[in-house]
């Protein structure tokens, strides 16, 4: 059975991390942070000083929070995710390391307001997490555990054939990398409702709506950011052409 330590291997690869910073998708578009700061505000009034995002990933949720705090801080286990964070124009008031939820002890006792995990908490260890997460939150800080399911394919405006078609598309290959997803990930395919979150005073927000533009090679580049797609390469590297052959489709 694969272990935290394992799932931590899962985004090392330098064309991994590029794939996801370009395309997986980025946030602007949703209400997400403005339902955290929301949260946040009925706790504790502004200004608001600092923010960690664990599990940063290339820096996509990272920057969502830097208009509402003074700093950002980013952590993220793969190196690979940091360096293409660093390399990102929006560096002001943002820094990057390498770490996981044990090597949280740079920050100072109560110094953070929130405490951001965008579709990483299901890969961390939680006896480790919570602990540390008390220990840096500000009384009525926040943590805020997100996470979007990419599984099937809607065209808004456009030919319901094509829908069809692109749902089959990406079907066969959800069906092909399926067996090679990390047991960790079905908290998140679940929703988060198994998530054990040791706090009463808790909101959840559901269904909440995603928009993103999207074309057939920004499809074919999000299935190759899929943690499951990189292990299925690697265990069939015959078989790594075949999103090229699916965009011939
Ligand atoms: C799916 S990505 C999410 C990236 C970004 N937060 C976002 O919302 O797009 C998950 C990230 O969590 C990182 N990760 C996995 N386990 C971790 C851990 N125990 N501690 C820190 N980062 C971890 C991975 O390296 C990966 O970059």
């Amino acid at each position: 059975m694969a272990t935290h330590q394992d799932d931590k291997q899962l985004f090392q690869g330098e064309s991994h991390a590029s794939a996801y910073k370009q395309y997986r998708p980025r946030y602007e578009k949703t209400d997400l942070v403005e339902k955290i700061m929301t949260f946040l505000q009925e706790k504790l009034d502004p200004p608001y000083d600092c923010a960690l995002d664990l599990g940063c990933g290339s820096g996509q949720s990272s920057q969502l929070l830097l208009p509402h705090f003074t700093k950002v801080i980013g952590v993220d286990c793969s190196e690979a995710q940091v360096k293409e964070a660093l390399n990102t124009p929006f560096l002001k008031n943002i820094s990057f390391r390498c770490g996981d939820e044990k090597d949280l002890g740079f920050i100072p006792d109560n110094s953070l307001e929130v405490v951001a995990c965008g579709q990483s908490i299901h890969w961390m260890d939680l006896g480790t997490l919570y602990p540390e997460i008390d220990r840096i939150l500000k009384p009525g800080g926040c943590l805020a555990a997100y996470g979007y399911v990419t599984r099937t394919v809607h065209v808004i405006d456009g030919e319901s054939a094509l829908e069809g078609q692109l749902q089959s598309l990406y079907k066969e290959i959800d069906d092909w990398i399926d067996p090679y997803y990390s047991k960790s990930i079905d908290v998140l395919l679940g929703g988060y409702y198994d998530l054990p979150l040791p706090y009463s005073d808790q909101k959840r927000f559901s269904n909440m709506k995603f928009y993103a533009e999207v074309t057939v090679d920004s499809l074919i580049g999000l299935v190759q950011s899929f943690s499951a797609f990189q292990i299925a390469i690697k265990q069939s590297p015959e078989k790594s052409n075949i999103l090229d052959e699916y965009k011939q489709k």
